[in-house]
């Protein structure tokens, strides 16, 4: 079975002879050839510069035998086209939060083929790349309530103060704010397809910072727009919610191929719960990276045994590798995947 055959069949929950493998976050500073690189120019730059973006989404596939790319970008690059002023130090500060209906108006929410076409020439180039190969080709976005919250509070933050009380003072404006980002997110994931990608994957960083039933009300509805607008048929959607252990269920009713879990979450207990409604991808703590290889092997097997009563499972981890990550515990993580198979 190849590694396209073999993600896309797990994404499914068609049979698989083990499950795949890759990693949140696999290029990045943890890899000293990315932090070459990424010498000399900005973030931002870099995921502008369809040559060095390629050779970074290429280098876990190269360096540490990931089993599927995931094109080098960010959740903000759809911003980039729609006005707002837009900066990373190191993650997004936005230039002029969004704090009134007259900005959300403003917004523009252009074809992103148009506004960021760097994005698929670096989707199209991958494709070229990994097709031979039968390597998978991932696309992703932010989902638009981990979008607002940055554009709301203007920068990252431990309780995002300023995006809650929008929340309550004024919920039409935050309303109109995620309309307009599910939009922008939908036809951005559907030109990602369109370049390339085979699977998407969704990131709601900051959705669990709802309550569960605030989540209802501002994070799955769109959530299940956005499943239900995506070309499905081309591309399975995994839908990745961290310190989401509260809405595991809420995750399934969006209806996406596959819940992403973060390491908080008791893998066999979603696993059971998604069945055959989805696939789960997940999910070790990204710090166990730090483990001796037997261990890691170990929560690796774990993993695998715990994911079984769900239709499909993907290995990785609850969240993005860290910068601190000794090249070696990934190496480990991938290592005791394929062992799998031959066991
Ligand atoms: O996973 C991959 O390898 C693909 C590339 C990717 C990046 N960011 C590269 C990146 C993806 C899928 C993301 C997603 C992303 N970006 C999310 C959702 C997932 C998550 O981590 O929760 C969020 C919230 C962001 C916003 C963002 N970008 C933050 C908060 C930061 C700084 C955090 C940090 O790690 O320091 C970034 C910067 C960023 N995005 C880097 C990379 C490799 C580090 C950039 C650098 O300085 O070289």
């Amino acid at each position: 079975m190849d590694r396209t055959e073999r993600l896309l069949r797990a994404c499914r929950g068609e049979p698989v002879d083990r499950p795949p493998v890759w990693l949140m976050r696999q290029a990045g500073r943890y890899l000293p050839e990315y932090r070459r690189l990424r010498e000399g120019i900005s973030f931002l730059d870099m995921c502008r510069d369809v040559d060095r973006a390629v050779e970074v989404s290429l280098q876990p596939l190269q360096l540490v035998g990931t089993e599927a790319v995931i094109f080098f970008s960010d959740i903000f690059t759809p911003i980039l086209g729609t006005g707002v002023g837009l900066d990373f130090s190191p993650g997004p500060v936005v230039a002029e939060p969004i704090r009134s209906a007259e900005q959300v108006a403003e917004l523009r929410i252009d074809d992103p083929r148009e506004s960021v076409p760097f994005v698929f020439e670096i989707l199209r180039r991958l494709r070229g790349e990994l097709e031979p190969q039968r390597v998978p080709l991932l696309g992703f976005a932010g989902a638009p309530f981990t979008l607002a919250a940055y554009l709301v509070e203007g920068k990252g933050s431990r309780h995002f103060s300023t995006l809650k009380r929008m929340l309550h003072r004024e919920p039409e404006v935050l309303r109109a704010l995620l309309a307009r980002l599910t939009d922008l997110t939908v036809d951005y994931l559907n030109a990602q397809i369109e370049a390339g990608a085979q699977a998407v994957q969704l990131f709601d960083t900051w959705a669990g910072l709802l309550s569960r039933e605030e989540y209802r009300e501002w994070a799955l509805p769109a959530h299940r727009e956005i499943a239900a607008r995506l070309d499905r048929a081309a591309a399975p959607l995994i839908l990745y919610v961290n310190d989401g252990a509260h809405v595991v269920e809420e995750m399934l009713e969006a209806g996406p191929d596959v819940i992403s879990l973060d390491w908080r979450v008791d893998l066999a207990d979603a696993a059971r719960r998604a069945g055959s409604r989805a696939s789960v991808q997940g999910n070790l703590d990204p710090c166990a990276l730090q483990a001796r290889p037997e261990v890691i092997a170990a929560a690796v097997q774990r993993m695998a045994q715990e994911a079984e009563p769900a239709r499909g499972h993907i290995l990785n981890l609850g969240h993005g590798i860290l910068p601190d990550t000794p090249v070696e515990g990934v190496r480990a993580f991938i290592d005791a995947a394929r062992q799998l198979g031959s066991q």
